[in-house]
This record gives C-alpha cells, structure tokens and sequence, in this order.
C-alpha cells in the first residue's frame, strides 16, 4: 500500500485539527486517503479495501453507502436549503426530528438544542448550566466535574472537560478553575490490590463525595460522563459504578450531564448508554450516529425543570443570547430525521442485540493473545489494551507508541481502527456489521498484532 505523496496544504490543515497526530511524522509520509465507502468497507487510493473498525470516529453508524440518506439530503436540498433557529424561527425537518428524538430518549428529557459537533453541544451545557445557576441566584455555584480520561470535545470549554493529557499540552489548557476531574472507573487499572470491585465503585463514589465537600456543594454545578468512555480508552464501567455515583450527585444537587456522543442510539445494545446504565439525565448530548455522520449534527437534550429555568431568565432578560448560525441546519436535521426512522424500520437496536453477544466472545477471546492484557466492552464497543507483561500488567514505555503501533499494522490486513491513550485498541464497527464481518475485523487484528509483536516487545 502506498500513501499519497506528502504536500497538500489542504490534507496537512486537516491533521492539524485531527487529535492524537504527529504533524512532523505525516508530512513525511502522507495520509491514508480514503476514496470510497460500502457497507462496513472503505477503500484507498490504491484500491485496497479495509473494514472501517471504529466507523470512522465512531460515527457512521449505517455504513458507507446509505441511498436513503442520500436522498434524504437530496430532497431537502431541493425544498428549502437552508433557514436558521434565530429569532423564534424553525424549519420542519427541525421541528420533526427534535418530536422523534425526545420521543426515543430517556424520560426526563422534554427539550432540544440542535447544534453542529459534539464539541459545540458540550460548550453550549456549559455555558447553559451556568446561565441556569446564575438563574437560580446561585452564582457560585459553577464547578463541573468529569473524570480523568474522559473526551467530551476539543473546543476550547469542551477541552476543559476532556481530561486526557494530548488535548492539553501545548494549548495552555486547562485555563479556568471550575473543572475538577475524578478517577475514572477503569478497574483494571485504577483498582487497587485486594480491592474488590464492589469496594472499588464505593471507593470512587467516595472519592466524588469527598471532592464535592472539599470544594463545598454550593460551587459544584454538574458532573459529566460518558457511559462508556470512548477516546479514553473504552472504559466499560462496573455494574455498580453509576448506581453508587447517581446519589451522590442528587444528594448535593449537582446536575448529570450524560455524553452520549459515541454511546447514543443502539451503539452499548440500549438506544442510549443512559439506558444500559440507569441514568436518568438532566441534560445530555448527542452527535455522531444522530445522522450517521452522513452530514455534521448535534444536540443538547434537556429537563423540562432546566429549561424552565432558562426560560423565566431569558424572559426577564429579553432574550437568551446563544445560537450558531448552523445550528439545526435543515439539510443535516432531514438526514438525521431519516437517520432516526431507518434505526426504527430496520430495528437496528435488535440486529445490534443478535450479534453483540458474538461480538464480546470474539473480543474477549482477544485476551489469549500475548499482548492483550484485557480485552472489553458492551454491545458493539470495544477496546484491547495492550500490555508489556501480562501477570505484572506492565505497560510499554510511552515512546513505543504502542496502540498506534499495532494499529498501524493492521493496515496491511485490511483493517482500520484507531490507537487510543493508554495503549488501547478502539473497536466500534457500523452497527450493520454482521458476524461474517465480526469474524473478519478480529482475525485481521489477531494477524496486524503478531506483526506488532516483534517491534513492540524489541522497545
Ligand atoms: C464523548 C464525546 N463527546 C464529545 C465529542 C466531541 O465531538 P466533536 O468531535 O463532534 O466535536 C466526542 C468526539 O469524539 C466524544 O467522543
């Protein structure tokens, strides 16, 4: 396989807004240029075809070749191209697709904010979560809490909450003091010897607990989480873990903030991972498979009790000065409304429940390689994490790059996925993925790990 010659200004632009790359390695070798999309597959430039593992950025849940979403984008194109959320003004692929998804998610969500990224809807929690205390004559209270590891966007508030150290070196991050971070529930790592997971869960509602006292509740507005922690390093939390977490925060109202970003619609085998872990949000984002990532949408879900809140404000103010002009763009939302109803029609929820469990014994049976030290995941999420030694769970020194290693050498057996921190390996197939297709995505990445294997235990 050859790559693209290195050059373009355009291609050198888009790594530099693509976190976890080093700029100096890929003008030197150029990038995997990716020119088309069937089903599960893509294919270079050379004509070599892959299994996209992680769906893109786990995001194009219904593949890569989808006519009716392409007609879907077509039709509204030619009705009505674009018109804005400004002023008291909607359109009717907005006003539809926020109907169905509030009628798919979690019940104590009633309101939506259409947005462009994942990142945006996290700015806009944040900026709303404050005008909410703000509202309420709290004024102090305004710390939000996420967890070590989490990924919740790169903006500039969003990268505040990710906590994971490639988002912040170099970029004066973090620049505020309202962020605070706990462990996160990775018990493979953070669990201390002799621990049981049950004292484990107990220990981090402790520690959450703890923190809230320290900083005293009347400053801490909310806590965020991802059910499952994708660019982390897919952390799978323990059963216990939220049950322990979720009266915590309700006994110091602190607002839940869910990012379902990567979990949302189907992909943890619920139709949310709030859903998988019994979570009841005040607020939640979405992204990603809201349209399959067929074009850029967001959306900030809300409690009827939070957004009244706002309204009471904004009607003493005169308004409520938020808003991007793309936001809930009419194109992007007629996509995601098709998007939505082939998930109903197709019941791409029970065809992610038939083959999850196959899924899982593929991926555990992952751990009997040697440089799989766990193997883990829900659904049709998951990760291997790689480790140097096995029984002492060492792992390799950071300058072996571990992750990106191995992945790299998946390439050459028609493999995509994606190197997390960490050294994991993400796996987060289209959720069309069949279990032929399963089987193939995991002996190409049993073969590109033997091929890692001698340079990875030479460093
Ligand atoms: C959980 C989570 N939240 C937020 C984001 C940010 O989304 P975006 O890249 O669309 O800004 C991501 C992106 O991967 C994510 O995984």
């Amino acid at each position: 396989m050859t790559h693209a010659p290195n050059s373009l200004a355009a291609r050198d632009i888009a790594y530099l807004v693509h976190p976890y790359t080093n700029l100096r390695v890929h003008e030197k070798q150029g990038p995997l240029v990716i020119t088309k999309g069937k089903g599960v597959w893509v294919e270079d430039d050379d004509g070599k075809q892959y299994i996209e593992g992680l769906a893109g950025l786990w995001c194009a849940a219904l593949g890569f070749d989808n006519k009716r979403l392409v007609e879907a984008a077509r039709r509204q194109m030619e009705i009505m191209p674009y018109s804005h959320q400004f002023a008291h003004r909607s359109t009717t692929p907005v006003i539809e697709l926020g109907e169905k998804l509030l009628a798919m998610a979690p019940a104590s969500l009633s309101k939506v904010w259409f947005v462009n990224s994942g990142s945006e809807a996290i700015d806009t929690a944040i900026k709303l979560i404050w005008y909410y205390n703000n509202a309420k004559d709290r004024p102090e209270k305004k710390k939000i809490i996420s967890r070590k590891r989490a990924y919740h966007g790169i903006t500039l508030a969003a990268g505040h909450l990710t906590a994971l150290e490639y988002a912040r070196k170099g970029f004066d991050l973090p620049m505020a003091d309202r962020f605070l971070n706990v462990t996160a529930p990775t018990f493979y790592r953070e669990g201390q010897a002799g621990e049981t997971e049950e004292q484990f869960t107990d220990r981090l509602a402790k520690e959450l607990e703890d923190l809230i006292l320290e900083h005293g509740p009347e400053t801490v507005a909310a806590y965020v989480a991802e059910p499952v922690q994708g660019a982390g390093g897919v952390i799978v939390p323990p059963d216990s873990y939220f049950p322990k977490i979720i009266p915590v925060l309700k006994k110091y109202d602190v607002l839940f903030v869910a990012d379902e970003v990567i979990c949302g619609f189907c992909r943890t085998g619920q139709m949310f991972g709030s859903q998988t872990y019994g979570i009841e949000p005040d607020l939640m984002t979405v992204a990603k498979q809201l349209s399959s990532a067929y074009l850029p949408i967001a959306g900030l879900l809300m409690s009827d009790e939070f957004y009244q809140v706002l309204a009471d404000r904004s009607a003493e103010l005169g308004n409520i000065g938020m808003g991007y002009t793309y936001g809930g763009h009419p194109v992007s939302a007629a996509v995601a409304l098709e998007t939505l109803k082939i998930y109903e029609e197709e019941d791409t929820l029970g065809h992610v429940q038939s083959v999850a469990p196959h899924f899982m014994k593929r991926l555990k049976a992952m751990e009997q390689h040697p440089l799989v030290g766990e193997a883990r995941g829900v659904g049709l999420i998951g990760a291997v994490e790689l480790v140097k030694d096995k029984a002492t769970r060492e792992q390799f020194p950071a300058s072996a790059k571990a992750s990106v290693t191995a992945v790299n050498a998946c390439l050459p057996h028609g493999l995509i996925l994606r190197g997390l921190p960490f050294d994991a390996i993400g796996i987060c197939p289209p959720l069309i993925i069949d279990e032929a297709e399963i089987d193939q995505l995991f002996d190409r990445l049993w073969s590109g790990l033997d091929d890692a294997m001698d340079k990875l235990q030479a460093a």
